[in-house]
């Protein structure tokens, strides 16, 4: 390095590679070469810093590997419409066929500042009725409903919830919600899965906000149900279990506990068996989360594995009164144990989480 400049490499060879990162006095940098000249812009993207480097070309947009946000290669202004957003950009030279950068940028950064989005604003939760929120995740199609034991005794637990305790209820149908399934942020890097939902934060359209709103704003008490499916739960669980992934990776990133003083209890139904592993694996995903159980946290039903007679399936969750009245009492220690954990507010607001490698944000 001299003078302020830093050799780079030759040429012709650097050449070869239309858009790599580099190092430059200890930062990133994303150098690209297209149309016969070379660019060299920071490599660290504004949104939360993914390697621009890293990512790939669109004309002379560099587009982030994280969540695909654009800044011009030579410029580092992003791309039209949000010029203002830009990244620092550095002076290259060539000489005696070595291409030189400046170590310090030529330009400085800016970041366009962002109103929050309106799953980060912390509101009170206040006095008032308890909340209990039941998320239905059967799948069926909306014009043909038919009988689901899992949505039914979910329907019986919220129409207990008001009867009984005088909550608020509210429904959450998976299967009516449009929503993107999980892209994968969390395997590029930890710090590529944000909380809000990269997702939802870029896509309007996605309905998956009211499931984050539903669990971490409003609810106190939510009741997952579902079906089991090939010994597991609904394919629609799965779905929105990888899209909660950001909730519990707040933690993991920001030690931030989104799911404070909740708690989460389980209807699992299903024709056949594996009632224990559905259970098994609900219990452990939403303890990370956050959420607290009350004594015994599901209720479930199965006919086991010989039983192929649908019919008689259906019938016997409608008439079980043993079923309804045990989902009753599921709710009543859910909405009891809520109101204890509302009255002591016993959860941090951040946790430093320990025993695992750290992923901070740099
Ligand atoms: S788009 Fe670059 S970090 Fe999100």
């Amino acid at each position: 390095m001299t003078d302020g400049w830093q050799d780079l490499g030759s040429v012709e060879a650097l050449k070869a590679t239309p858009l790599q990162e580099v190092q430059v006095g200890g930062k990133k940098v994303a150098l690209s070469f297209r149309d016969g000249a070379f660019g060299a812009v920071s490599g660290v993207c504004n949104h939360v810093g993914g390697p621009l480097g890293q990512g790939t070309l669109e004309g002379d947009y560099l587009v982030c590997p994280w969540h695909y946000w654009k800044f011009h290669r030579s410029t580092g202004e992003g791309e039209p419409g949000y010029e203002a957003d830009r990244v620092p950009r550095y002076a290259l030279r060539e000489e005696g066929g070595r291409l030189l950068i400046q170590t310090q940028p030529e330009s400085k950064r800016h970041k366009t500042p962002h109103a929050p989005h309106r799953l980060t604003l912390a509101g009170e939760r206040g006095d008032g009725p308890p909340r209990v929120l039941g998320i239905s995740t059967t799948a069926m199609t909306e014009e043909h409903p038919r009988y689901s034991t899992s949505e039914a005794l979910l329907e019986t637990a919220l129409t207990h919830a008001a009867e009984a305790h005088g909550a608020e209820t509210r429904l959450v149908r998976l299967g009516a919600l449009k929503f993107r399934n999980c892209e994968g942020f969390y395997s590029k890097s930890a710090n590529a899965c944000t909380w809000p939902c990269s997702i939802t934060q870029m896509d309007p359209a996605d309905e998956m906000e009211q499931v984050y709103e539903g669990l971490v704003q409003w609810a106190d008490v939510v009741l997952v149900a579902t079906p089991i499916r090939w010994g597991a739960a609904s394919a629609l669980y799965y779905r929105m279990a990888e899209r909660l992934n950001c909730v519990q990776n707040a933690l993991t990133t920001h030690d931030k506990v989104l799911i404070r003083d909740k708690v989460a209890s389980f209807i699992i139904t299903g024709g056949q068996d594996n009632v224990q592993a559905v259970a098994g694996q609900q219990l452990g995903f939403f303890a990370e989360l956050g959420f607290v159980f009350p004594p015994f946290p599901y209720v479930a039903h199965s006919r086991g594995w010989s039983a192929e007679d649908m019919e008689n399936n259906v019938r016997y969750v409608r008439e079980s009164e043993e079923l309804h009245a045990g989902t009753r009492a599921l709710v009543d220690r859910g909405v009891e144990l809520a109101q204890r954990l509302r009255a002591s507010s016993a959860c941090p607001a951040k946790i430093a989480r320990g025993g695992r490698k750290a992923h901070r944000s740099s």
